[in-house]
């Protein structure tokens, strides 16, 4: 029988395994923490910084960091809440996010966490960057403009699809999304039902000619925000 570590996430005591990250067992538990760069399996990342919580005043990223007996996080605070809508208001403004437009809109994550947490306009200032498109593949877009640099689609390229199609090239601001051919995607291995595709949480690494498939109203965060389902699995009373 494995040992059993108790924790407290905004003062409510839950159970874990040794190992396990505080995302895993607080989603276990039904307590949802917000992330981006986090996809259940792949390797953890620890990129996005969005599943920010405080770890006894400290602060630490939940789907990397284990659980420890006796821990008291702090989830869904307005301090934790305010750090989070202000890395979402720079995912917004470094990047050139035209929601009205995208094909994702409705099923994006990013678009899905800004409404979860109330941003209608970001506060910082729009830095407009030039960013590449590339759209040589028969089946496979990559719109640059929409990506957040999660790196979601370069773990599932690896680990899940056996393949190392995307990569990053650059740092800082110049960091970019590459493929891993001299220029196209095309010219890579890349296959539209690749693991990788639907892995991205925006629309970013997009399936063609499927945009717009699903009507307004039966969209992934049309009804309930992003999270609903596993705070809904929470143990009542
Ligand atoms: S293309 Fe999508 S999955 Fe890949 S790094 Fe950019 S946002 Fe993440
Ligand atoms: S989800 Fe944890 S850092 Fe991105």
């Amino acid at each position: 029988m494995s040992q059993k570590i108790e924790l407290t996430i905004d003062g409510r005591e839950i159970s874990a395994v040794p190992g396990q990250t505080i995302l895993s067992a607080a989603e276990e538990a039904g307590v949802y923490i917000p992330r981006l760069c986090h996809l259940k399996g792949l390797t953890p990342h620890g990129s996005c910084r969005i599943c920010t919580v405080l770890v006894n005043g400290r602060p630490q990223s939940a789907c990397t960091q284990p659980v420890a007996p006796g821990m008291l996080v702090e989830n869904d605070t307005p301090k934790v809440n305010g750090l989070r809508r202000n890395l979402l208001d720079m995912l917004f403004v470094e990047g050139n996010h035209f929601c009205m437009f995208c094909e994702k809109s409705g099923n994006c994550e990013l678009q899905a966490l800004a409404y979860r947490f109330g941003i209608t306009a970001p506060k910082y200032p729009y830095m407009f960057p030039q960013r590449t498109l590339d759209a040589s593949h028969p089946d496979i877009l990559i719109e640059r403009n929409r990506c957040i640099l999660c790196g979601r689609c370069v773990r599932a390229s690896q680990e899940l699809d056996g393949k190392h199609a995307f990569d990053f090239i650059g740092r800082g601001a110049h960091k970019r999304l590459h493929v891993n051919a001299e220029a196209r995607l095309a010219d890579t291995d890349a296959a539209v039902e690749d693991r990788a595709v639907a892995a991205c949480p925006v629309g970013s690494l997009l399936r063609k000619r499927v945009g717009y498939a699903l009507p307004v109203g039966r969209r992934a965060y049309d009804h309930q925000p992003i999270g609903s389902e596993i705070s809904a699995a929470a143990p009542q009373g």
